[in-house]
């Protein structure tokens, strides 16, 4: 680690709304653990640092929506978020929370700083207010029609329909979620963070000094960069966060995208008085691990305000992360599109491992993955099980077999095949090191594998079990390298697979084993005692993985459902509007099919006004013998219009189902035809 004494690696702080699902583990803590486990276990200067992102809309449009504060909201997911990564092993010296009292304070005093500097830019601007509410509306309290799409129910910064990207004065029609009132537009001051001014040393220090990063984080600054930096609100107009401490702050917290990086120096405050040789000493090397949508945060925004400031260090690196999809479709919270953690271990009880080697193995490094419970099973079943697993256990078996558990001694005379066995280890333990220098986690996964690999080979190319009766010297051998090659696996494994690693240290009483002891050929040496065999890994069976595929698809229908069922409340309208409406209940006095069509029915209805011709686009669901005499309620005073050349002079008003399904809007008692619908 060249000038570098200690290692500061922070992880994206998960918005504590929802709980953490394979994507965040994939995308982020996996690999900062396993990253971390490793500089651990070669004994070096390292924290790791998380906490839970408690700030931002989603959390009160959330506390909304069930009736409940936001500071319920959070309590609860910080809690089922926090267990989610302690059952999975991910080793946080500290996991703090932003609505932290130290959290609330750092945050403050740092915005104050830059504020007290003159590093912001005050800038008033127009956005939606909600005269009934008395507030202004965030992009998020806004729904209205997608301009591009239609999609009455879009946000005023997404539409989640086609997906794009929106400001909430695009939206047609908007509407505040909050009153259902048509906001207003109203002038408010907010602070800005001039990232133009940044913008000369952002280029030299992103562009010319970190040309190693991975390549998709340099090439999305680059691309943010070429377009040109412009200053950032850090300040917004809400009542949840950290109030804004400056004067005319009123009413206004610091945007939470502001404050969450900043949890990181909070939590690290929370961990230790010495906190400051984290952040503000240059032989400290800080990493942020986080995902692809966080990189224009950590790479420009954050290091932009920790410049400003100007007593802290920036990243060394930025090792992000592209996304993981599921079985084919973007995991999304609100549409229960995920294997969430907690649910996965009710399900694989003490797996974790199983599922930190899958997501490791199949890392989005560089490009999106896909996650599918049919490559789950595959990557179960023949890596962990059939490899790694079944290497260890005929070892362990074998040795207790034949010497009662003692390690045997290795022979004066060792084969070509032997030597190359044994120079391999070595090899293989360096090409991890290498890999994870180099935040190649698949990389080093695989050759993690490897060392399996080479010991399930020799052991079966060995045959010891056939020379046990007639050449015991060279069984001894055999064994010896078997289990020196599962000492080293033991070690290596640590890292990717930290509960079957202590397990494994168990069953050959191997605890005392380091990083440091890597490659070396008499890790065990003879007379040393191992243990009884206990599984590593137990075979996952097609029910277990149909199981998890048959709840995907349950959720699949439902949002299928609840997407047709509930469409989004339609503008205000004045009872005048509504007085012109002439509803009356009719009686049917002829049906029949129109000709070559396969909904549409012709009805003869007495109206109490007239007998007249509706064409009603209901023969799906009612046959036309069925409905004769029935009584409904038509809309008399719709304008006549030709469907299929037959003049329809009003509406039948139908009911429609979540599935598309269609029933009249009956009188509950007969009254008499022409009676108003009011
Ligand atoms: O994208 C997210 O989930 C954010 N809550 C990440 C914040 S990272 C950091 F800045 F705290
Ligand atoms: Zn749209």
């Amino acid at each position: 680690m060249d000038n570098f004494n200690r290692t500061l690696v922070t992880t994206a702080l998960p918005y504590a709304n929802g709980p953490v699902h394979i994507g965040h583990l994939a995308g982020v803590y996996v690999p900062a653990d396993i990253y971390v486990r490793y500089l651990k276990m070669k004994g070096e200067d390292v924290l790791l640092i998380g906490g839970s992102d408690e700030h931002g809309v989603p959390i009160t449009l959330k506390a909304k929506n069930e009736g409940v504060t936001p500071q319920d909201i959070v309590d609860r997911y910080h809690g089922i978020i926090k267990k989610s990564f302690e059952d999975f092993g991910i080793g946080f010296d500290v996991y703090s929370r932003t609505t932290s009292e130290t959290h609330k304070k750092t945050a403050s005093d740092f915005f104050k700083t830059l504020h007290d500097k003159g590093e912001f830019i005050e800038k008033v601007s127009d956005q939606y207010y909600d005269a009934e509410a008395h507030q202004f509306l965030a992009d998020r309290y806004i729904t209205g029609t997608c301009p591009h799409c239609g999609n009455e129910g879009a946000y005023g910064d997404q539409c989640e329909s086609c997906g794009t990207s929106l400001n909430a004065t695009d939206l047609k029609n908007p509407i505040s979620v909050i009153s259902g009132s048509v906001p207003v537009v109203k002038q408010t001051k907010h602070w800005y963070l001039p990232l133009d001014k940044h913008e000369p040393f952002l280029k030299k220090w992103i562009l010319e000094d970190h040309k190693e990063w991975k390549a998709n984080v340099y090439g999305q600054c680059k691309s943010w960069i070429d377009l040109g930096l412009q200053p950032r609100a850090v300040s917004r107009d809400l009542d949840w966060g950290v109030p804004v401490p400056v004067e005319g702050g009123d009413g206004k917290v610091l945007y939470v995208w502001f404050d969450a990086p900043i949890g990181y120096i909070s939590a690290t405050k929370e961990l230790t008085n010495d906190w400051e040789k984290y952040w503000k000493q240059d032989d400290t090397r800080m990493l942020h691990f986080i995902g692809k949508d966080n990189i224009v945060f950590h790479c420009i925004v954050f290091p932009a305000m920790l410049k400003a400031e100007g007593s802290y260090i920036l990243p060394e690196n930025v090792p992000a992360n592209e996304f993981l999809n599921l079985e084919g479709d973007k995991i999304s919270t609100s549409r229960n599109w995920a294997v969430w953690l907690h649910e996965y271990l009710e399900d694989f009880k003490d797996q974790q491992d199983s599922l930190r080697y899958v997501l490791t193995a199949n890392a989005p490094e560089t490009k999106d993955n896909d996650f599918t419970w049919k490559d789950f099973q595959a990557r179960h079943n023949n890596e962990l099980v059939a490899i790694l697993g079944n290497f260890v256990n005929r070892t362990i078996v074998l040795t207790n077999k034949y010497y009662e558990g003692k390690v045997p001694a290795l022979g004066n005379e060792l084969t070509e095949f032997d030597s190359s066995t044994l120079a391999e280890i070595n090899v293989i333990c360096d090409k991890v090191a290498d890999s994870l220098d180099q935040f190649r986690f698949r990389e080093a996964v695989k050759e993690m594998m490897n060392l399996a690999r080479l010991g399930n080979k020799y052991l079966a190319d060995s045959e010891p079990w056939k020379l046990v009766k007639t050449d015991a010297v060279r069984v001894e051998t055999i064994m010896n390298i078997s289990l020196q090659i599962t000492a080293n696996l033991a070690v290596l494994m640590e890292p990717f697979l930290p509960f079957s690693a202590a397990k494994l240290k168990g069953m050959i009483n191997g605890s005392d084993c380091t990083w440091e002891d890597l490659g070396k050929t008499d890790l065990l040496v003879a007379d040393h005692f191992i243990n009884k065999p206990e599984l590593l890994f137990a075979k996952i069976e097609d029910e277990a993985i149909q199981k998890q595929l048959d709840k995907l698809e349950a959720t699949k229908v439902a949002n299928e459902v609840a997407s047709k069922t509930v469409s989004p409340a339609k503008e205000n309208i004045s009872f005048e509007d509504f007085t012109k409406m002439d509803v009356r209940v009719g009686t049917i006095l002829e049906a029949e099919k129109v000709a070559k069509t396969k909904k549409l029915l012709k009805l003869t209805v007495d109206t109490g006004i007239d007998q007249r011709t509706v064409v009603s686009g209901i023969a799906e669901f009612y046959k036309p013998e069925d409905i004769i005499g029935k009584q409904v309620s038509i809309l008399v005073n719709l304008a006549p219009r030709k469907i299929r050349g037959i003049e329809s002079q009003g509406m039948i008003l139908m009911a429609e189902d979540a599935d598309g399904s269609l029933a009249f809007i009956e009188p509950s008692k007969e009254i008499k035809s022409g009676s108003e619908v009011r």
